[in-house]
């Protein structure tokens, strides 16, 4: 079995998760669950203008997966709407002085959670204008 070893930043992560919790009245927002291991995160954006202004999430799962959850959050904050789209696993999983390999998968799941928050909040924006 492959011996899993955890970076600094990634400890700093799981140690540490950056802006845990909930948002109320999001202006978009997801439930993504990986069908493989079961782990669960649930993402808030507040959206003002063009960029993310605040970031919040509850994920339930692995240490890999709670160490991406902080990390996208502080990769996304602040950030515009066409930065934040352009965000990749391979980018979360760097952050983190690298995933092991048998912990990539948590990367997909907080970047397919950004993703469908974002697709909310458009689709949310899309019926406001109707
Ligand atoms: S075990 Fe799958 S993301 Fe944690």
């Amino acid at each position: 079995m492959e011996e899993i070893t955890y970076t600094r930043e990634f400890l700093d992560h799981f140690k540490n998760p950056r802006n845990t919790g909930e948002i109320k009245d999001p202006d978009g927002m997801a439930t993504v669950s990986n069908p493989v291991c079961g782990d669960t995160m649930k993402l808030f954006l507040r959206i003002e203008g063009d960029r993310i202004t605040e970031i919040r999430y509850k994920t339930f799962g692995c240490e890999a997966s709670i160490a991406a959850s902080s990390v996208l959050t502080t990769l996304v904050k602040s950030r515009s709407l066409a930065e934040a789209t352009a965000l990749t696993p391979e980018e979360i999983s760097q952050a983190l002085g690298g995933l092991p390999r048998v912990k990539q998968h948590a990367a997909d799941l907080v970047i397919e959670a950004l993703e469908e928050a974002l697709d909310d909040y458009r689709a949310r924006r899309g019926k406001g204008k109707s």
